[in-house]
């Protein structure tokens, strides 16, 4: 091989989990010789890490396959990889769809990059969807920031929710091991990370598969243990987690957000639908009243908390009356951020069997609805932060304003201000709140 064909590319489409995955499969890559090529067409190697949540993240991906495979029938040499959650959806269809495919493999075994690329090299194309047990991973992942880091802490999801195609392509729960957490956090802070976020699709879940329980009956490692077991990891200043379930979220792990400083007050708690009739639908498990209740209790302990989420609308059989069930909880809420979405059908779920699918037109008119109102909700949200003297974590650069830096609140809100990138660079600065926009603030640096 040229020292140009030892070159690739990833391009990761999702949620975090998929992130991180794209960066410990990238630190496999690099320690297999090869280099990270910004552009896929110098690339030998190029994955896609894929994402299936609703219909048009499955379709983007294909639109940039179909530009590869034309290229591989003039560069037979072309590797052409696609990873994730489309990966296990489809399988060996994949295959057929897309012939010039060198490799098909769900998430579950992106530890094993490298195996599964040296028996493509020798000549095999492969699919690799079985279910397995994930183990621990010894390489280095080639991470994004220099700053903040993912780690995951559970793999998987045993809920059901009747939309959702994650339990199919991610599998059952697996839960890593505090100690090999820790460690992972450990060497994050030797690196010189100050921000980590611990992740899973219901992280609430963490080490209900792990041995051990209290004497109560209580699991020996929940989120909240872990939460004390990390938090004296050196030279890592804050600590997030996601997603959060309301079904399990406790009032333990409140107090302990409460009384532990280095853990942020923000917290992203999907509620889906502000409908208790669609919530069963759903098999969401918990009411509005109770997730109501939640909300009411962080800002008990934190009254400033950050508070966001995730919502469904145009769920089948969504009334117009359930939407404004919907409206009424974001209303009263007030989140600082909602991620919304029209319901997409899934292959393989429930809810895509159903005969009450609304139509196109009343899915993307909700939406606009919800989102009119989130938007003002946000920047009603943002005007606390008016004037105030926030702690600002330093990213990176502005990339609108290369005289301004960019970091984020300990509520997780985008933080813009002028400041050189190389003296501030992943250090906590006080900072001015001079303006404030739904979703972003700037501010000025001063002697407060
Ligand atoms: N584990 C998280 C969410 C994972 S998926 C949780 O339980 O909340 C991320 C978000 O995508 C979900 O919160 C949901 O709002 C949205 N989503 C999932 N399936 C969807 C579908 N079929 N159609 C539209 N949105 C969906
Ligand atoms: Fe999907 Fe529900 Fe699991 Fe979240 S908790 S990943 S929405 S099945
Ligand atoms: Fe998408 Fe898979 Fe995440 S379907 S949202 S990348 S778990």
């Amino acid at each position: 091989m040229t020292s140009s064909s030892r070159r690739y590319h990833i391009t990761t489409f999702g949620c975090q989990m998929n992130k991180a995955d794209s960066e410990r499969m990238a630190g496999i890559l690099e320690n297999m010789g090869f280099e990270w090529s910004e552009d896929p067409n110098d690339a030998s190697v190029i994955l896609y890490n894929t994402c299936t949540i609703r219909d048009n993240a499955e379709q983007k991906v294909y639109s940039y396959l179909g530009r590869q495979a034309k290229r591989k029938h003039k560069e037979p040499d072309l590797t052409l990889v696609v990873a994730g959650c489309v990966a296990q959806q489809e399988g060996k269809e994949l295959l057929r769809r897309v012939p010039e495919l060198d490799l098909v493999m769900g998430p579950q075994h992106a530890n094993r990059l490298k195996d599964l690329l040296e028996s493509v090299f020798d000549g095999n194309q492969l699919v690799a969807t079985e279910e397995v047990h994930i183990f621990e991973d010894i390489t280095q992942p080639r991470r994004d920031s220099k700053v903040t880091a993912w780690v995951n802490v559970i793999y998987g999801c045993n809920e059901r929710c009747t939309y959702c195609v994650v339990p199919n392509v991610r599998g059952v729960e697996q839960s890593r091991t505090p100690e090999a957490i820790r460690a992972e956090i450990e060497t994050l802070g030797k690196q010189g990370y100050k921000e980590i976020t611990l992740l899973g699709q219901n992280i609430d879940a963490y080490g209900r598969d792990l041995p051990g329980s209290t004497p109560e009956g209580r699991h020996l490692h929940t989120l909240t243990d872990l939460l004390y077991f990390v938090h004296d990891v050196p030279g890592i200043e804050r600590i997030r987690f996601a997603t959060s379930h309301p079904r399990y979220f406790t009032e333990r792990l409140i107090k302990a957000c409460a009384e532990l400083p280095k853990v942020c007050e923000h917290f992203h708690i999907p509620f889906q639908s502000g409908d208790n009739q669609l919530l069963k639908a759903m098999s969401r498990g918990y009411t509005t009243e109770k997730y109501r209740r939640i909300i009411d209790t962080i800002r008990k302990y934190m009254p400033d908390a950050a508070i966001s989420a995730d919502a469904i609308v145009g769920f089948p059989g969504e009334t117009e009356e359930q939407f404004e069930n919907t409206l009424k909880l974001v209303d009263d809420i007030g989140f600082d951020l909602l991620n919304t979405a029209a319901y997409s059908p899934r292959p393989g779920t429930p809810a895509a069997m159903w005969d009450n699918q609304l139509s196109e037109e009343v899915k993307s008119d909700r939406l606009q609805r919800l989102n009119h109102l989130v938007g003002i909700k946000a920047a009603e949200r943002s005007q606390r932060y008016s004037g105030r003297i926030e702690e600002v974590l330093v990213e990176d650069q502005n990339s609108k304003d290369k005289t301004q830096v960019m970091g984020r609140t300990r509520g997780n809100r985008l933080t813009f201000f002028p400041g050189d990138i190389q003296e501030l660079k992943g250090k906590i600065v006080k900072v001015k709140i001079t303006e404030v926009r739904a979703f972003s603030l700037t501010g000025e640096v001063g002697e407060w």
